[in-house]
């Protein structure tokens, strides 16, 4: 619900449970109020503000007097040059040289349909309220977007800068959001990682300066850090307490920064990086950022995960696959990487089938001149001397055997043994006067260029329509460097990392236009690129390579702060496993992988019988519990680094049933049993425990906990059903 009362000049943002509240100030300056639990419309916020005359904070044009400062004061949308120290969401070079932008108030609009912001990932559905900015003295229009949703405790924002100014102009920074808070004692939890390592939360205090994530000239969202953070009270945990997150819907080169100020406050702003980035604003243009959303709850780090996840599961995932059961897909990668051939797919497409699984998935490796990571990328044509009967043979072999025919490919990159690089060699990022920066011996694709992404969309599609694929995994195995677009004059290379996004969005979109029924998997380098951009149009993303059950199982933890369990594609691999040798039960890889969009990535034909036999009781389960995972609510209950085991519980919406699942870590000797406190349930009801026949109350379940079998060995696998016991009539 959007109420705006003019006596006030007060914008209330009234969402689930939260409130965001706004109002115009005499001078046309907009105020930030209040984001936080929910307040009801009308409350008069203005008894906590005052402004008052702090030495060195300037005061701006037309200020009646020394109070008039915006550097401490609460700010929607700060700009450059005007007394405010803190960071600008607005940073614009005019045609004069000035960067001093001063935004008043103009008017606004309630959009009761949100109108989707053109190329960029949004997030659908809610009331947008549009509030018109100007500064009149540089012809410069700003509209800032505010969605909110009654069924979320989410608020989405985003801006769009208009050129009026009869030149050009050159935005420097424009952030998707600016928000300030009366204090600072926060902490900050980020997901910060590598490949093979991505999101590990760590947990900081705020302190004086500019605390920044970002992952800037990448050109990626990136392992490094992830669009997303949170901000917690000091006393905030996994269960209670006040917790903000903010995450962008971006791809891109990302920044999102708390800043302490000299006064104790704290501003949090988000969008795209602002290091080696300009954009060319000519007269009549407009910018339109990223959208980022804000969420809040009192109910600590879980609160806000289950926000991010009800908001990205129900307004963000493509909707054409809600509802309906994730195929559960059997991935040629670990199982063979390069080394295949016809017989082998054959081979092991009948294994898949026996298990019982939904899709196979071809990987790299099945195009020419690709027997190692070396070339071959560009030309997507199969390989006939792998594959004879090409890619129709493998796709027709999986349909006989019941499953669907997916393949992989790494859309944005280009080999220089290419048929399509020879062709043009312009095509790709690379400054013309020095040698190309490779990353896993391949060249970044202009993505800027329209051609070039028309040129690789017919390439795909043509192989998507011959071979009958349902399922793309799209990979991307290397970050930007040379920030260099052929195709963009010399005043616009600083686009290129903006750019380079949209190029990569608009492939999707139009894969998906022609394709509606593609099932696509975001990818890059593992979980590289997992964000709530790829996820509008990749239903789910391979959340790592690193497919050690313990090391995933931190992994999983620190992914779903933000992102949902049915958003992260996890498989069972084989053991040892490949990257950290280590030996970890079947059981107790499925356990971990379960609680996600799931699949097998492992030789299925080096199994023993009985191996082949547990893999397909395991598909079984996995259909049992799929529900839970598309959109259950999760509750995380442990984690490995911090409780020497992983575990989390998905629980139905009405609570009458839910599913455990994790694994221990390493054992010690005589070591008591560990308890596991299962959060998640109706206090008031009685669930029963399938395999171990306890009875309990959700509150003795939630206090208390459940004794764990003994760990006789390390990494054994957690696995409990629980179930409701009929209520009283
Ligand atoms: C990186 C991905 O994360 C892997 O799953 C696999 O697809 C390889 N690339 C293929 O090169």
């Amino acid at each position: 619900m959007i109420v705006y009362l003019e006596k006030t000049r007060t914008f209330y943002l009234q969402g689930k449970h939260v409130s965001y509240i706004f109002a115009v100030d005499a001078y046309g300056h907009l105020r930030h109020l209040y984001f936080g639990e929910q307040l009801a419309v009308g409350e008069d916020l203005s008894f906590c503000f005052r402004d008052e005359d702090k030495g060195f904070s300037g005061n701006f044009d037309g200020a009646k007097d020394r109070t008039a400062s915006l550097d401490t004061a609460f700010l929607e949308f700060p700009s450059a040059g005007m007394g405010d120290y803190r960071r600008p969401a607005l940073l614009v070079m005019t045609q004069d040289g000035a960067r001093q932008t001063d935004l008043r108030f103009s008017s606004f609009a309630v959009h009761r349909e949100k109108v989707p912001p053109e190329g960029l990932p949004h997030v659908r559905g809610g009331e947008t309220l549009e509030v018109m900015l100007r500064d009149d003295m540089y012809g410069l229009e700003l509209s800032l977007f505010y969605t909110v949703f009654d069924d979320q405790d989410a608020v989405v924002r985003s801006a769009k800068l208009v050129n009026r100014s009869g030149g050009d102009l050159r935005v420097q920074k424009i952030s998707s959001f600016s928000l300030d808070f009366p204090d600072a004692s926060y902490d900050t939890v980020c997901l910060y990682g590598r490949p093979c390592c991505e999101r590990m939360p760590v947990r900081e205090a705020c302190g004086p300066g500019i605390r920044e994530f970002s992952s800037a000239l990448r050109g990626s969202s990136s392992h490094y850090l992830n669009p997303f953070f949170a901000l917690v009270r000091r006393e905030t945990d996994e269960n209670a307490g006040d917790a903000y997150g903010f995450a962008l819907v971006y791809s891109g080169a990302f920044s999102l920064s708390a800043e302490m100020t000299s006064y104790g406050t704290l501003r949090v702003q988000g969008g795209i990086s602002d290091c080696d980035f300009s954009w060319l604003l000519k007269d009549g243009q407009s910018f339109r950022t990223p959208e980022a959303a804000l969420v809040f709850s009192c109910g600590g780090l879980g609160g806000m995960s289950r926000a991010f996840h009800a908001l990205w599961r129900e307004k963000l995932l493509p909707s054409r696959f809600s509802g309906k059961p994730r195929p559960v897909v059997v991935n040629s990668w670990e199982a063979a990487y390069f080394d295949f051939n016809a017989q082998k797919l054959f081979a092991l497409i009948d294994a898949a089938a026996e298990t019982g699984a939904d899709t196979f998935v071809l990987d790299d490796g099945w195009f020419e001149f690709r027997n190692n990571d070396c070339g071959g990328l560009g030309d997507w044509s199969a390989d006939r001397t792998k594959l004879p009967g090409g890619l129709e043979e493998i796709s027709a072999h999986c349909r006989e055997r019941g499953l669907a025919f997916g393949l992989w490919f790494e859309p944005e990159m280009v080999s220089e043994d290419s048929r399509l690089y020879r062709e043009h060699p312009d095509w790709c990022l690379k400054n013309p006067r020095r040698g190309p920066v490779r990353g896993r011996a391949q060249l970044v694709l202009d993505f800027c260029n329209p051609e070039v992404v028309a040129t690789v969309y017919d390439k795909m599609a043509r192989v998507i329509e011959s071979s009958g694929a349902t399922y793309v995994k799209w990979d991307m195995n290397r970050y930007l460097a040379d920030l260099y677009a052929p195709s963009l004059p010399p005043e616009r290379q600083q686009e290129v990392q903006h750019r380079y996004v949209l190029g990569v969005y608009s492939l999707a979109e139009r894969l998906t236009q022609r394709f509606p029924d593609l099932f696509m998997e975001g990818c890059s380098g593992g979980g590289g690129r997992f964000d709530a951009g790829m996820l509008f149009y990749f239903p789910q993303i391979w959340t790592s390579d690193n497919t050690d059950a313990s090391e995933r199982a931190e992994i999983q933890y620190g992914t779903s702060l933000c992102y949902p369990p049915v958003a992260m594609s996890a498989h069972v691999s084989a053991c040892p496993n490949h990257l950290t040798g280590r030996t970890t039960p079947l059981a107790s890889r499925y356990s971990v992988a379960s609680l996600c969009a799931f699949g097998y990535e492992l030789d299925l034909c080096a199994l023993s019988r009985e191996e082949r036999a547990a893999l397909a009781r395991q598909v079984a389960a996995y259909r049992e519990i799929e529900p839970l995972v598309q959109g259950g609510e999760l509750y995380r209950l442990a984690q490995m680094c911090r409780d020497g085991l992983y575990a989390a519980a998905l629980v139905s919406h009405d609570k009458t049933h839910a599913y455990v699942a994790g694994i221990t870590g390493q054992t010690n000797a005589n070591v008591l049993q560990k308890r596991l406190k299962i959060c998640g349930l109706d206090d008031a009801r009685r669930y029963r425990v399938r395999e171990t026949g306890t009875v309990a109350s959700g509150r003795a379940l939630r206090t208390m906990g459940l004794l764990l079998p003994p760990l006789r060995s390390d990494f054994m696998p957690v696995e409990l059903h629980l179930e409701a016991e009929p209520e009283k009539a």
